[in-house]
């Protein structure tokens, strides 16, 4: 195959950023959307040119740091996969891709395709802990957790933080990141001391980030890679009006 790839290149956060194309021929149905930019680099590299920033670790769809806008979609056209389980058999032959990255506010461009995602470990240190001793393995057994309680905090718990959701989202929303937190730890009873503290200091956090408001679009569970259900959210918002009405603030 040989396609053309778009890249948004841009030198740093002040910079003025801007598409560039590449062609890039040699390219296999089996090789991964990241090898392609692999590829790509080592070229550059070999031509005096700046290899393309971007982000990755695992590659196995577990770290969530990779993370792309692919022609517009973020992470690419394929449903519940990460950009590094991109494969290129999910483009033709002769493809023209734009390869941008996440867009909003509060992710801001550091080079290239890699943004600062540092607003969600905010949130998350935020109230994303429990402060009851949870024990080791065998201790967390002898607590008994009704099955679905339990089926859905793992679920919750699959977020990788990748940040796919606040790209897709119009209002630049992360309340499917921090819906997903508040409901694995909300689900299992270690995590009751604190929910309806969780739930004030989490949303304050989200919000003093930059975060726009969640108006029920459904985008962010669309292209979510661990397909994190909307109903995160409504559990988000019950936890914050029983705060609220509590007075716990
Ligand atoms: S909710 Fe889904 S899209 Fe959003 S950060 Fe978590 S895994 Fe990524
Ligand atoms: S590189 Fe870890 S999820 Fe993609």
């Amino acid at each position: 195959m040989k396609i053309t790839l778009r890249v948004w290149r841009q030198n740093g956060p002040a910079e003025r950023g801007r598409l560039v194309a590449y062609e890039v021929d040699g390219v296999t149905p089996d090789m991964s959307f990241l090898e392609v930019l692999d590829v790509l680099n080592e070229r550059l590299a070999l031509t005096d040119g700046e290899p393309i920033a971007f982000d990755h670790d695992c590659r196995e769809g577990i770290c969530g740091t990779c993370g792309v806008v692919i022609d517009g979609i973020a992470h690419g056209p394929e449903s519940a996969v990460t950009t590094c389980q991109l494969y290129m058999r999910s483009f033709a032959d002769g493809a023209v891709i734009d390869v941008e990255p996440w867009r909003a506010a509060p992710f801001p461009v550091i080079k290239d395709l890699v943004v600062d995602r540092s607003a969600f470990d905010r949130i998350i240190a935020a109230g994303g802990y429990v402060s009851a001793p949870a024990g080791a393995a065998p201790d967390a057994h002898a607590v008994a957790v009704p099955r679905t309680d339990a089926d859905r905090a793992f679920e919750a718990a699959t977020c990788i933080g990748c940040g796919a959701c606040v790209a897709a989202c119009p209002n630049g929303s992360a309340m499917l990141f921090a819906g997903a937190k508040v409901s694995h730890l909300g689900r299992l009873p270690q995590g009751q001391p604190e929910r309806a503290s969780r739930a004030l200091t989490m949303i304050t956090q989200h919000d003093d980030e930059g975060f726009g408001a969640c108006t029920q679009i459904g985008e962010c569970t669309a292209v979510c890679p661990k397909e994190i259900p909307l109903d995160v959210i409504s559990r988000f918002d019950r936890d914050i009006l029983s705060a609220l009405t509590q007075g716990d603030r």
